[in-house]
């Protein structure tokens, strides 16, 4: 593993001066889904999210329904084709329930698009204007990986709950946030040999810096392996892991996820609290599933780890991982997929001090992942 130094703040203040693309955090996630309604019933009741807008045949829009979902600074948006030739079907037939839109906060997007179709960006759709009571907004959208997409979001004219076309919305019943508060990352699988190209991207065509270099001997067990590289913005505030797979004895997570999504796209949404303890007990009582670790892991994970202020036995309970860096530690879990397909799942993550990714887990989640790909006769 190879990492970069944790810029300082004047480091920050001259990368911000010469950012192209700078960046203010991650406006939205969309997902293209074969039914929003039960999936937004899904988010709201399992993981707390709060219905705030809604698109639909009800507000005159005939082709889609969206509905957008809301905890701490996460949102959510779910879409559905109400036609059976659109981008959106399309997407569903191929892919399954996945992510389309991972759409970035900007101040100017016009100028987003045109720094990025300037040095290699494609274009999905250009610089638009659309208003309503509430004021403008801006959005214009470049592809990444697969059939995943960029969408710019420039929405300092704008105070309605959404954007344009959609319209306020409440659950129709309680819901009660676990404690989610932003997006740490996002992480892509792409296919053999398209790690460097999607690096490359990043750098090249957004302006983010190589921030951690994984190879598949960080990244193995007895018998499947990846490769990842983590990239980042100027400020941080955007984290994008690419991963590829390795070869190893057995077929790796990724052969299997990029089989079922047939191609590259959105492996995992990291979502950070600030008491996974809770965050995680709420999740397991409302029918979320996570992967469970076996209990050795618990057993060394003190002598591993040193010091930590959590109960280790709550740990073990709820499976939740720990690992250390030179600056502190952290705290990590995942959801086992969110669909039939074995595709698309979360991860939940408490920073205490540590800006890393959880190396010392890696092989106790993958051979845990291992064992459901077993199960499901796809290792
Ligand atoms: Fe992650």
């Amino acid at each position: 593993m190879t990492t970069t130094k944790t810029p300082t703040l004047e480091e920050l203040h001259k990368n911000a001066a010469d950012d192209f693309l700078p960046l203010n955090g991650t406006d939205y996630i969309e997902l293209y889904v074969g039914n929003a309604k039960q999936s937004a019933h899904y988010y709201q009741h399992a993981f707390g999210f709060e219905l705030v807008a809604y698109s639909g045949p009800e507000t005159g829009q005939r082709e889609l329904a969206s509905y957008v979902l809301q905890q701490g600074k996460v949102r959510l948006v779910l879409t559905t084709s109400l036609i059976p030739n659109s981008v959106i079907s399309g997407h569903v037939q191929r892919h399954g329930d996945g992510v389309k839109v991972l759409a970035l906060w900007v101040d100017d997007a016009a100028k987003a698009h045109a720094e990025t179709i300037l040095r290699g960006a494609v274009s999905v759709s250009e610089p638009k204007t659309t208003f309503d009571e509430f004021g403008v907004v801006v959005t214009a959208s470049i592809m990444t990986y697969g059939d995943t997409i960029h969408t710019f979001v420039e929405r300092k004219n704008y105070t309605g709950p959404f954007l344009p076309g959609y319209k306020a919305a409440k659950s129709l019943f309680k819901t009660t946030p676990v404690g989610f508060k932003y997006i740490d990352h996002c992480v892509g699988n792409v296919a053999l040999g398209d790690m460097n190209k999607w690096v490359k991207f990043y750098e090249e065509v957004m302006g983010f810096k190589l921030l951690i270099t994984f190879d598949d001997h960080d990244i193995s067990t007895e018998y499947t392996a990846l490769m990842s590289k983590v990239v980042s913005n100027k400020n941080e505030y955007i984290k994008f892991p690419i991963n590829e797979p390795a070869e190893g004895k057995k077929r790796s997570q990724i052969d299997e996820y990029l089989d079922f999504y047939q191609g590259a796209g959105v492996q995992h949404i990291a979502i950070a609290t600030d008491d996974i303890l809770h965050t995680v007990s709420e999740l397991k009582s409302r029918g979320v599933e996570f992967l469970s670790i076996p209990g050795y892991y618990y057993d060394d994970l003190l002598q591993r780890v040193g010091k930590i202020d959590e109960d280790i036995q709550l740990l073990r309970e709820l499976n939740i991982l720990v690992d250390r860096d030179e600056e502190g530690y952290l705290l990590q879990i995942f959801t086992k997929p969110v669909e039939d397909r074995p595709t698309l799942f979360f991860e939940i993550i408490q920073r205490k001090g540590a800006k890393s990714f959880g190396k010392g887990n890696f092989k106790a989640l993958f051979e845990a992942i291992e064992r459901e790909q077993e199960i499901r006769g796809t290792l």
